[in-house]
């Protein structure tokens, strides 16, 4: 091998272990929605419980409400948690319930004028997170 072929297979073994990571990963994100994380389009493994877990929202006035239909049966069956991002996946809020107090698994948000996709998540003790998606 001359200098020349050298250093292409060296180059390219340098692109290719900097693109290969990247093209995993993407592919890796596109197998967590239906596997790790549910929708209403890849509701996975729970297809017959995406009526009560996929959470609803509404944007208005600067304000956002996150709603999950589902029961709040003490801690033997509940919505734990809803949380909040925006485009670049931060986080813009999360409200903890208390299947004590909590009779309805319901948050609002102040968007503090933030406009654009937002992703809402509600996490089920038994039937794992649901996102659903808005723009604001
Ligand atoms: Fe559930």
């Amino acid at each position: 091998m001359d200098r020349r072929d050298f250093v292409k297979v060296a180059l390219g073994g340098v692109a290719g272990s900097l693109v290969a990571p990247q093209a995993v990963m993407a592919e890796a994100a596109q197998a967590l929605a239906g596997n790790v994380y549910y929708t209403k389009a890849q509701p996975g493994r729970w297809a017959k419980k995406a009526g009560g877990h996929l959470p609803a929202i509404e944007v208005g006035n600067g304000k956002m409400r996150v709603t999950t239909g589902h029961e709040m049966k003490d801690y033997e069956h509940y919505i734990v948690k809803h949380q909040l991002f925006d485009k670049d996946f931060n986080l813009l809020g999360e409200r903890l319930f208390d299947p004590k107090t909590d009779k309805a698994p319901i948050s609002e948000y102040d968007l503090k004028g933030y406009s654009g996709p937002l992703y809402a998540t509600s996490m089920c003790n038994k039937h794992d997170v649901w996102l659903n998606e808005a723009m604001a």
